[in-house]
């Protein structure tokens, strides 16, 4: 089970959204949505001490976690392995239990291997805490949660109408399957799923979705556009032609964007590729939420760390 909750209902670990029930999920969103209008908790965190343990490279979660930790009073650890012992061989448990032995409660992981976040866990002491910032292809439960968040914004709480679209390479992506689990646990009606052949999954990922490789047709009327990273490390493997192709045939322009409801809104979780999965001109133009996500991943990690670590 990826998150959790423990006899008294707390959630103990966020590893993923596949196991948060709706109730708790809701409760997240909820006081998410409180910080993201300026509610603060400056002492919710004060005495606890907080590590962001990357093992990959990140931009806007590592910060916006550190961020958020801060304004919750917590004492905020940075560890980057690109300068840390694990360059001399020393294993991620090790690394783990030190920092676990120097007091800090919670743990913020990012790590390339799928499952590796939650055998951290697993290892983790009665009171510590740990938080998935992202493992493999398997899951990113806040930028999940932020997304859930953005869209609430937009098109109000009941997703039972909604149809929205999740385009490109979702086989690769956590971003992708966070949301999937979300939006079921939330009763989104219409999931689309849109990409190459090569990039899409072949396991139960897609399950419930109308899944086609046309964009153009997946784009008729929805009221969401998730659109993902081309994980462009991934080109060696020969599964995508070039990008002028991918351009053409899954990037967002302008037009293409008329095919979508006229309120419809564009959610991208960065980095984005410019000129290839999305067009300056969507990027930055008005139906576009990526700034907004960002902002709201502040929020969604303040109300994360509160739900975990704060005193009960
Ligand atoms: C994503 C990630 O690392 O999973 N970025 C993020 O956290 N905002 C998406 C990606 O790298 O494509």
């Amino acid at each position: 089970m990826s998150a959790s909750p423990d006899t008294d209902n707390r959630i103990r670990h966020l590893l993923g959204l596949d196991a948060l029930p709706r109730p708790q999920l809701e409760a997240l969103l909820r006081r998410a949505q409180a910080f993201a209008e300026g509610e603060q908790a400056p002492q919710a965190l004060a005495g606890v001490a907080v590590c962001t343990l990357f093992f990959e490279p990140s931009t806007r979660t590592r910060l916006s976690f550190q961020l958020a930790a801060q304004r919750l009073g917590a004492h905020v650890l940075g560890f980057d392995a690109s300068t840390s012992s694990t360059t001399k061989g020393e294993t991620d448990l090790d690394t783990f239990r030190n920092i676990e032995a120097m007091g800090v409660r919670g743990f913020v992981v990012r790590h390339k291997g799928d499952g590796a976040v939650a055998a951290l866990a697993q290892a983790a002491r009665p009171g510590t805490a740990v938080l998935n910032a992202g493992d493999g292809r398997s899951h990113h439960p806040t930028q999940g949660l932020l997304d859930m968040l953005t869209l609430r914004q937009a098109k109000g709480e009941d997703f039972s109408k909604l149809k929205v679209v999740i385009v490109g390479d979702v086989k690769h992506s956590r971003v992708a399957r966070s949301d999937l689990h979300a939006l079921r646990t939330l009763g989104c009606s219409e999931m689309r799923v849109c990409g190459p052949a090569s990039l899409l999954p072949d396991d139960d990922t897609l399950h419930g979705c109308f899944v086609t490789h046309d964009f153009d047709a997946a784009l008729e009327g929805v009221d969401a556009i998730f659109m993902l990273r081309l994980q462009r490390e991934r080109m060696s493997e020969g599964l995508v032609e070039s990008l002028d192709d991918y351009h053409r045939d899954y990037g967002l322009t302008s037009a293409r964007l008329r095919r979508a409801a006229p309120d419809a809104i564009v959610m991208h979780p960065g980095p984005m590729n410019r000129g290839v999965e999305i067009t300056d001109e969507v990027a930055d133009g008005p139906q576009s939420r990526v700034l907004r996500q960002v902002a709201n991943g502040v929020a969604v990690r303040m109300a994360a760390l509160e739900a975990l670590l704060a005193a009960a």
